[in-house]
């Protein structure tokens, strides 16, 4: 979502119905498969140390970090979404985790808002919909609700050093038409014309600009799959004082 427009707008293609998103996610073209195995272990790694609390930012239906907290469940989940229709695929996706709390809500207003902390906060091809103000007051949020020591993991989609958001778009667009071609046509127009209206992804140095400026550190995670990224950053000094 941009600050500007409607959270009901940007979220639009995900309240309809999931079909489209899992018809893309199935086939792999945001390899998922291979970003949501990285979680998995570092989930596990933070699971060695411990009980542990996530929170999910924009979690979608959720159907991908589901195995990964079935093999390491935390003792507490919390998905934050705009989509009614998303948090209820959520909750089937979910219903083995002994403690899984949903709520309907803007998920920087969530983050802003709260006031429990977590060891991981995970956010899954949400935060692009934020604009850079929306995505540094994210941050900042981030730093906040984090345990000392715990960890931000980002997935998400980032743009080239240098390019613009147009050519981002024009690039990404002119992939997403070659290459997801087990989309049908009506339906791959739909997720472009989405992705031109609502993709505001940073270049992964402003990312990390933000991540330093809320007093987040990165860590070593770092995976890049064409445009899709994941990457870690930990709080080191205590989540209360980062934000001040
Ligand atoms: C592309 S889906 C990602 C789902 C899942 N996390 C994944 O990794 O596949 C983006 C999700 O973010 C949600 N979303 C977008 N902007 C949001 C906002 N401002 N607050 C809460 N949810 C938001 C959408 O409703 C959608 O469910």
């Amino acid at each position: 979502m941009s600050a500007s427009r409607s959270p009901d707008d940007s979220v639009a293609i995900f309240r309809k119905s999931w079909t489209l998103y899992d018809a893309i996610t199935e086939r792999n073209y945001m390899f998922h498969r291979e970003l949501y195995a990285e979680v998995a272990e570092q989930v596990a790694q933070v699971g060695r140390f411990g009980p542990f609390r996530l929170l999910d930012l924009g979690c979608g239906n959720a159907r991908f970090l589901a195995p990964c907290l079935a093999a390491t469940p935390p003792v507490h989940y919390e998905g934050v979404d705009l989509s009614a229709a998303a948090l209820a695929e959520a909750r089937e996706h979910l219903k083995t985790l002994p403690a899984a709390v949903f709520h309907q809500q803007d998920m920087l207003q969530a983050l802003e808002e709260g006031e429990s902390t977590f060891e991981i906060l995970f956010s899954g091809f949400a935060v692009h919909h934020l604009d850079s103000a929306a995505k540094q007051r994210f941050f900042h949020a981030a730093a906040r609700r984090l345990k000392r020591g715990g960890r931000f993991l980002l997935m998400d989609v980032v743009r080239d050093e240098g390019q613009s958001r147009d050519e981002y778009l024009r690039d990404y667009l002119g992939w997403m038409r070659t290459t997801w071609t087990e989309i049908p046509v009506e339906q791959l127009e739909e997720a472009c014309t989405h992705v031109a209206a609502y993709d505001h992804p940073e270049q992964f140095s402003d990312l990390v600009q933000m991540a330093r400026r809320a007093g987040l550190t990165e860590t070593p995670l770092r995976h890049r799959f064409e445009r899709h990224y994941l990457v870690g950053f930990v709080a080191l000094e205590s989540s209360r004082v980062n934000s001040e």
